[in-house]
C-alpha cells in the first residue's frame, strides 16, 4: 500500500476516539463477560465445543481439531449432522414450528411473504423429494442462479437434507460467469428463475441461464421458478422442469435428512482471485455450521424472539452465513429483500425495519455511505427504536460513516460491529465483542476468542503498533475453508505459509489484506494486498477484468486498478491500448463496458476507461499499477525512474485530468 495511503488512514483516525457498547444492551448481551477471551485462550482448541453445542449432533465427535494433516485441518472428527435438520426440524420439535423462520419482503411494497418453521420445512422437504425424482444424489453439486426469493434458501436447505452441495452464483454475474463456474463444479443440476424485479420493471433472468447453458460442457436438468407469473412470459424447455409443479407433485412429502460426516462438504461458493479463474471455497457441514451459529449468537447477539436482518445478497458468503444458516441454525426470524435501499423511495430499508420491528441490522459499508449522502431525513421519517445492534461488513468503514450509522440509525444506543471477514473464513473472524468490546470507528477490532490473528511484515515477524503490515491468521478455526474445489495445491499457494522451528511445522494463513494493529490489540484493515479490488464490498479480480477488456474486438492490451469512489469505495479504471486501426472512441468504450458486463456482470462495470498509448512498464515488463492508481486517484506520483518508458506517465495523467 502506498505511504499516501496509510498516511492519509492515520489522519482519519483521531487516537483516543473510542464508545463504550451501551449498557443497556450490555445487560441484555448473549455475551457479556471479556472472561470470555481468556477461557477460549486457556482451552483452545476444546473452547470450540462451545460453537458445536449450538447445534444438534446424530453422534458425537471424537476429537475436536485434527491437525495431522495441516494445512487440511478437520473439526469435530467423525461427528455425524444434518444442516437442514438443525435449521429446521429442531425448531420444529422444540414447539417452534408456528414462528416465523423467514420474513420475505418483495421489491413491489405489497408483496410479502412469511415462512414459520413448520412452511419452511414442508418447502424443504417436498423440494428435496422432487430433487431426488430428477436424480440428484448425495455429493452432486446443484447450482443456484437465483435471486432473492425465498425459493433460493429453499433449494438451498433441500440440498444440505439429502447431502448435495450447493453452489449458488449470484445473480448479478453473468451468464459467461455463471457458465465458469458450472464447469468447474461439474454441476449438473441447476435451479433458477424466469425473472424478478429491479426498480418496478420485470428482468429477464431465464435469457440469462440460458445463455450459459451453452457455455456448460455436459447435460444439465434445470429448475425454473416462476417469480414473474404474468409480467412476463416464459416456456420451459427440454431438460426444464417447474418449481411449482415438482414441489405440488411431492405434496407432503417427507424427506429424512442425510446423515453426513462433519467433514462433508456443505457448499461451494466461487470467489475470485489473482488469476482468471475464480476459486471453489469449500465449506463443510460441521465445522462451518458451528461456526456460523456461534458467531451469530456472539457477535450478532441473535436471540430466538429476533426479527434479524442482514441486508447482504445470498448469493454471497454473507448471506449464506449471516441470513441463511446462521440465524436459521438459532431459530430466529431472518428477513430477506428482494430489491433495492432506494426503490420506490430512498427510505425503504427504513420503511422495513419499521414495519417488522428489526431488532439488529448487518450491512455494507458502501450502502451507509449512500444513505449518508440521501441525507438523514429518511431514516427519521420512520420509528427505528426497535434496533438493538448495527453491524457492517465488506470493506473497511471510514469513521465519518460509521458515527453516521451510530448516530442517524442507532441513535447512539446500538453497539456497531465492524466485522473483518472472507469468503475463504466462512464467518467473522475480527471483530468487537458487542457487549463486551469499546468500539473504535474505523478499526474492526480484536481477533475474536480463540481466533488467533496478527499483522507481519515481509518474513512473518510481527509489526510495531501503528505500523502497516499483512494481516495473518497462525491458528486454524472451524469455520475455516478446507480446500480449494479439486485443487489442494492452489488451496496451499494461495493461503498458507509454513515457517518451521524445531519441532513443530507452523501453517500461517494469509487472507490477503493489508492492516495494522494498535496498543490495545485493535486491529484496522486497509484492503487488499494481492491484485483484487472490492468494489461495493465485492471482490472482483484484476485479472478477471483484464482478459474480459482484452477480449473486445480493437483491444490490444489493458491494465486495470482500482479508484477512490464516494460510495463504492473502489472503482474500476480501465487503461487500454488499442489495436492498431482502431480509434479509442465512444464506440469501443462502450463495447468495453458491454464487454466486461458480459464476461462477469454489471458490479464489474468499468467507472473510467482510458485509452493510452503506452503502459508503464518496469524494465523487466511488469506493469506499474501503483503509478495507475496513483493517477487514477489523482495523487503525488512516486518515483518513476525504474520505468523503461517515464514519458508516458505524464500522458496518461493529463487524459485523465482532462477527462
Ligand atoms: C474481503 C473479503 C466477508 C463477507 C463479505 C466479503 C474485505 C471484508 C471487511 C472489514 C475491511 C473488509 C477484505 C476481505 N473486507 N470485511 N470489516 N473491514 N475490509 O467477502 O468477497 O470474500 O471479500 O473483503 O479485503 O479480504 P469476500
Amino acid at each position: 500500500m502506498s505511504e499516501e495511503s496509510e498516511g492519509e488512514l492515520e489522519a482519519r483516525l483521531p487516537e483516543g476516539e473510542s464508545f463504550e457498547p451501551p449498557q443497556s444492551f450490555v445487560e441484555q448481551a448473549n455475551v457479556s463477560d471479556e472472561a470470555i477471551y481468556e477461557e477460549f485462550e486457556e482451552n483452545w482448541p476444546d473452547c470450540w465445543e462451545r460453537a458445536a453445542d449450538l447445534i444438534d449432533w446424530e453422534e458425537p465427535y471424537d476429537q475436536v481439531l485434527d491437525d495431522d494433516d495441516a494445512p487440511f485441518y478437520e473439526w469435530f472428527v467423525d461427528g455425524k449432522l444434518n444442516a437442514s435438520y438443525n435449521c429446521l426440524d429442531r425448531h420444529i420439535e422444540a414447539g417452534r414450528g408456528d414462528e416465523a423462520a423467514i420474513e420475505w419482503v418483495g421489491e413491489p411494497t405489497d408483496e410479502t411473504q412469511t415462512y414459520t418453521y413448520e412452511g419452511l420445512y414442508r418447502e424443504v422437504n417436498e423440494f428435496a423429494a422432487a430433487l431426488r425424482d430428477m436424480g440428484v444424489e448425495e455429493d452432486d453439486v446443484v447450482t443456484m442462479y437465483m435471486p432473492m426469493i425465498p425459493e433460493l434458501p429453499v433449494a438451498m436447505l433441500a440440498c444440505a437434507r439429502i447431502g448435495a452441495p450447493h453452489s449458488v452464483v449470484f445473480a448479478g454475474f453473468s451468464a459467461d460467469a455463471l457458465a465458469t463456474r458450472m464447469n468447474s463444479a461439474d454441476s449438473e443440476y441447476l435451479v433458477t428463475c424466469d425473472g424478478y424485479f429491479r426498480r418496478g420493471d420485470p428482468l429477464n433472468h431465464k435469457e440469462k441461464a440460458e445463455e450459459g447453458l451453452e457455455g456448460v460442457d455436459h447435460e444439465v436438468e434445470t429448475v425454473v421458478v416462476d417469480r414473474l407469473g404474468e409480467d412476463l412470459d416464459h416456456d420451459l424447455r427440454d431438460a426444464e422442469h417447474d418449481y411449482d409443479d415438482l414441489v405440488a407433485s411431492n405434496a407432503g412429502a417427507e424427506v429424512e435428512p442425510v446423515t453426513r460426516d462433519a467433514e462433508d462438504m456443505l457448499f461451494l461458493m466461487y470467489t475470485s482471485g489473482t488469476t482468471g479463474q475464480p476459486k471453489g471455497v469449500k465449506h463443510t457441514t460441521g465445522g462451518y455450521l458451528s461456526y456460523v451459529a456461534w458467531t451469530s449468537q456472539a457477535v450478532l447477539d441473535v436471540k430466538p424472539d429476533d426479527t434479524y436482518w442482514c441486508s447482504a445478497d445470498i448469493g454471497w458468503i454473507t448471506g449464506h452465513s449471516y441470513i441463511v444458516y446462521g440465524p436459521l441454525a438459532l431459530g430466529t426470524t431472518t428477513v430477506m429483500y428482494e430489491g433495492t435501499p432506494d426503490y420506490p423511495e430512498k427510505d425503504r430499508l427504513w420503511e422495513i425495519v419499521d414495519d417488522y420491528d428489526v431488532t439488529q441490522l448487518y450491512t455494507a459499508p458502501t450502502a451507509i455511505r449512500a444513505f449518508m449522502k440521501w441525507g438523514e431525513q429518511y431514516p427519521e421519517q420512520h420509528d427505528l427504536s426497535s434496533l438493538r445492534l448495527l453491524g457492517t461488513v465488506g470493506e473497511p468503514i471510514n469513521p465519518r460513516a460509521w458515527k453516521w450509522y451510530y448516530k442517524h440509525i442507532g441513535d447512539e444506543e446500538c453497539p456497531v460491529i465492524d466485522t473483518w471477514w472472507q469468503t475463504e473464513t466462512g464467518g467473522m473472524m475480527v471483530t468487537t465483542l458487542p457487549g463486551v468490546g469499546e468500539m473504535k470507528p474505523g478499526s474492526a477490532g480484536p481477533p475474536l476468542p480463540g481466533i488467533s490473528a496478527n499483522v507481519v511484515d515481509m518474513s512473518g515477524d510481527e509489526v510495531q503498533p501503528g505500523e502497516a503490515g499483512y494481516l495473518t491468521v497462525d491458528r486454524p478455526w472451524p469455520g475455516m475453508l478446507r480446500t480449494l474445489y479439486k485443487n489442494d495445491e492452489r488451496f496451499i499457494d494461495e493461503y498458507w505459509t509454513e515457517y518451521s522451528d524445531e519441532d513443530a511445522d507452523e501453517w500461517v494463513y494469509f487472507p490477503e489484506d493489508g492492516a495494522k494493529i494498535d496498543e490495545d490489540g485493535y486491529i484496522t484493515v486497509l484492503g487488499r494486498v494481492d491484485d483484487v479490488l472490492n468494489v461495493s464490498g465485492h471482490r472482483l479480480g484484476t485479472m478477471e477484468l483484464e482478459s474480459a477488456i482484452v477480449g473486445v474486438e480493437g483491444v490490444a492490451e489493458a491494465a486495470v486498478v482500482g479508484g477512490k469512489h464516494d460510495i463504492k469505495g473502489e472503482a474500476v479504471y480501465a487503461y487500454v491500448i488499442t489495436e492498431d486501426g482502431y480509434e479509442g472512441d465512444e464506440g469501443l468504450r462502450d463495447r468495453i463496458v458491454e464487454g466486461v458486463e458480459d464476461a462477469i456482470g454489471p458490479i464489474a462495470r468499468p467507472e473510467e476507461v482510458i485509452f493510452t498509448p503506452e503502459l508503464p512498464k518496469t524494465r523487466s515488463g511488469k506493469i506499474m499499477r501503483r503509478l495507475l492508481e496513483d493517477i487514477a486517484n489523482g495523487e503525488e506520483l512516486g518515483n518513476t525512474s525504474t520505468l523503461r518508458n517515464p514519458e508516458v506517465v505524464r500522458d496518461i495523467e493529463n487524459k485523465v485530468r482532462g477527462d
